[in-house]
């Protein structure tokens, strides 16, 4: 195997910006077996007493998510909460039109919130703009954020939730601009919604936070015009503008495929700048920023469509790889951009494109779980402007790319670091010098790495752990140097602290 060198040059005070603790979410739609056989299972014998599966908890807990977004998605936008909520022998059981699946009701808003709790994660509630109204969005914020003594409030009591959820996080309807939404409409008609419905929603509660739909990813014919004309109608009653993208290799072009962090990175700069242009326009003190609150691999064809039947299989990629370099770039960029990305949500949880698969007897992780249980894990602090020195590699899609692509973080209060290295060159390795450039004392007290020799190569349920994260000995820091090897197709770990 040949070999070349790269400089990672780091600088503790060479900071980007603090990283938002949300940027390591999750998204749980009410599709395929997310929800249901998914965090809850009632029938299962790993199920806890109030249905939700043992083992999914401890996994999402492992993976220390700080948000979940819920319900939808598509599901959303033909949703009523009220379904979701009350005695569970009453709550109707429909046919849900976004995924041709039968939805029972037996997990609704109340669950989510205790659900939540189990795993230490905020909750990030949307509101239906397709069928729904703004009325019955306003309605969901005092059911689950009044105290009580108002219809909505008292409601949520004697469903037995004495105490208000305090929601904090909401999102105003889902990919709006999509014709396959239920409900969708144009930006201007969408716009005007949004600001109505959040109005009402801050209105019951002027602490929460709104999340206005943009585009649906940059691929769509109205980007990044859809953004711009929504912002600025809803500008002032929204703190944040949705981000959706879902990346794949149909083509079998693993170079490219590699090389993702490239458009991720094109489509967050296309959107900030569209985010300072309608500020500038509206002449406004109020700031909004991202929240990439769909985020994943999708392109394996699994089906999406549950011919009427409860819990189908949708949407159940085999994650490999280049998809889990795929996710590590994604975790990287979400760092290098986190002065103003603020909240991203990986779709989904579990079961649905997901890296976290159920079973009755037990749970399969695939490669990405691991990346992005060391990143939601270590990235603390601030961001770092790390600067990379690295061979080139070439791509179809976006010519020539470095080698590397690396982020790092740094908290001041415990002076522990971090630095994430993906080597996307499928077949050199790279040597690297990481040289800290700022003269404070530094050492790496733990590493560690995932590889494999072929980008497809996955787990399965006989060979669950064929590509995980190894713990790998440790660089000695010598006059602020370590030298690394980084093998190709490998996504690589440093945890630091003071030496
Ligand atoms: O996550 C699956 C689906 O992808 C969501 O329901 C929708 O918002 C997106 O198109």
């Amino acid at each position: 195997m040949s070999t070349s060198h790269a400089q990672v040059l780091l600088d503790r005070n060479r900071t980007i910006a603090p990283i938002s603790p949300l940027l390591f979410g999750g998204f749980a739609e009410h599709m395929g077996r997310c929800v249901y056989e998914g965090i809850y299972d009632p029938k299962s014998s790993l199920a806890d007493e109030r249905g939700f599966r043992k083992d999914v908890m401890e996994a999402l807990r492992d993976q220390a998510y700080t948000v979940i977004r819920y319900p939808g998605g598509n599901f959303l936008s033909g949703y009523n909460w009220l379904d979701g909520v009350g005695p569970k022998e009453q709550r109707p059981r429909r046919r849900e039109l976004a995924w041709q699946s039968l939805e029972t009701n037996q997990f609704g808003t109340n669950e989510f919130m205790e659900f939540c709790t189990t795993i230490n994660a905020a909750p990030m509630l949307a509101v239906n703009m397709g069928t729904g109204t703004i009325q019955s969005a306003a309605d969901l914020v005092e059911y689950c954020n009044v105290a009580h003594g108002t219809h909505w409030s008292d409601l949520r009591v004697r469903h037995g939730f004495r105490e208000p959820h305090n929601v904090r996080y909401w999102c105003v309807g889902n990919e709006m601009d999509g014709p396959w939404q239920i409900g969708h409409l144009d930006a201007v008609a969408y716009g005007n919604k949004a600001l109505e419905a959040a109005k009402m929603m801050k209105w019951q509660d002027p602490t929460i936070k709104t999340v206005l739909c943009g585009s649906s990813g940059d691929k769509m014919p109205t980007y990044p015009e859809w953004d711009r004309t929504a912002l600025e109608i809803a500008w002032e009653h929204m703190d944040y503008l949705s981000m959706h993208y879902y990346a794949g290799n149909p083509e079998g072009d693993t170079a490219s495929y590699l090389a993702s962090s490239v458009l991720f990175e094109r489509f967050v700069d296309t959107l900030e700048g569209t985010l300072r242009y309608v500020k500038a326009r509206q002449r406004s003190k109020h700031n909004v920023y991202l929240s990439w609150d769909e985020w994943q691999v999708w392109y394996k064809g699994d089906p999406v469509q549950g011919n009427w039947t409860e819990a189908p299989h949708l949407g159940e990629e085999i994650y490999n790889l280049e998809d889990a370099l795929v996710v590590a770039q994604w975790l990287n960029v979400f760092l290098r951009k986190s002065h103003v990305l603020k909240i991203a949500c990986v779709a989904q949880i579990v079961n649905v494109l997901s890296w976290l698969h159920t079973r009755p007897d037990g749970i399969l992780k695939h490669p990405s779980y691991y990346v992005f249980k060391l990143v939601s894990n270590l990235a603390r602090g601030e961001a770092l402007d790390v600067h990379v020195q690295a061979p080139e590699v070439k791509t179809k899609q976006y010519d020539a790319v470095p080698a590397l692509d690396v982020s790092a973080s740094y908290d001041v209060e415990t002076q522990r670091g971090a630095v994430f290295l993906v080597n996307r060159n499928q077949a050199e390795a790279v040597v690297a010098d990481l040289v800290w450039q700022d003269g404070q004392s530094v050492q790496v007290d733990k590493a560690w790495q995932l590889t494999g020799k072929d980008p497809k190569e996955v787990n399965s349920w006989d060979a669950p752990e064929r590509v995980v994260a190894k713990a790998i000995p440790v660089p000695t820091v010598v006059a602020d140097r370590a030298t690394l090897n980084l093998p190709p197709l490998s996504f690589t770990v440093l945890s630091t602290c003071a030496g």
